[in-house]
């Protein structure tokens, strides 16, 4: 039998799932989080998609392990490659991927999308059959993900490589642009300078109203009224880690070694 006072567990290929984090932590201030930034394989996004798959379904697993009621993959690359863990899973799995599109299919006027993801995940094209009826201008935005991983990621030399690999969407029109990578909104203001103007999504908010559906019709919230921990965990090094989220003013244990 599920718990509902277990912790929910979730995981990210390194620092970007922690903007989707922030919100779970907002949202559900009595839930006890587990989060897993698995440095060791960073990044998934120029990976094959059997490599990521297996890698989601051995996390997926740990997480399991360690007793979690409930798993969020705060990754869209991840998400793309979940289908084996989705089946075979005894707890909750959710991704990003469905509620995003979503949301950005909703506060898009025109229908004219602009996706900024990984390599794999424009190839694996889930946000492009999700958002069929409308026109989805795809990027693979890779290195970005260095970028954002990185501590200066605030500063001008990010800003002009991230301005520069936009070039190629100033010859479309659209007025939504999807964050779908975790990671991106760490580059907010570098990707808003670069293409201003448009409606941003990113995953943490609609992700975080799919959980809440969830959690009620399975009955799995919290029942404890008490403030929830968050311990942080990675399968690279801590010290490392700690140095990356200097920026993350959420509360956290951790991080610890995976
Ligand atoms: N944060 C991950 C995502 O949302 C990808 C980063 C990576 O390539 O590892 O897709």
């Amino acid at each position: 039998m599920n718990n509902p006072n277990r912790p929910i567990g979730v995981f990210d290929s390194g620092v970007g799932g922690l903007t989707v984090l922030k919100t779970l932590q907002a949202q559900f201030p009595n839930e006890d989080f587990i989060y897993l930034a698995d440095h060791a394989y960073c990044p998934y996004g120029i990976k094959s998609a059997s490599q990521v798959a297996h890698r989601v379904s051995e996390v997926g697993q740990q997480m399991i392990e360690r007793g979690v009621k409930f798993i969020i993959i705060a990754c869209n690359t991840a998400t793309a490659n979940a289908a084996e863990l989705m089946k075979t899973s005894p707890v909750p799995v959710i991704g990003v991927i469905e509620p995003t599109a979503k949301k950005a299919f909703e506060v898009s006027k025109d229908k004219k999308i602009a996706l900024l993801a990984t390599d794999l995940t424009v190839k694996m094209g889930s946000y492009q059959h999700l958002l069929r009826d409308a026109t989805v201008h795809a990027l693979g935005c890779s290195v970005f993900v260095p970028l954002a991983e990185g501590i200066d990621r605030d500063s001008s030399d990010t800003a002009a490589k991230v301005a520069n690999h936009l070039q190629s969407l100033k010859e479309f029109e659209f007025d939504t642009i999807i964050y779908g990578c975790t990671h991106f909104g760490l580059l907010d203001q570098a990707i808003q300078k670069a293409l201003p103007g448009k409606i941003v999504v990113e995953c943490g908010e609609p992700t975080a109203s799919a959980v809440a559906e969830i959690l009620t019709c399975s009955k799995l919230s919290q029942e404890m009224q008490t403030l929830g921990t968050t311990t942080l965990y990675t399968t690279g090094s801590p010290k490392v880690f700690k140095d990356q989220i200097t920026w993350y003013k959420g509360s956290f244990l951790g991080p610890y070694q995976w």
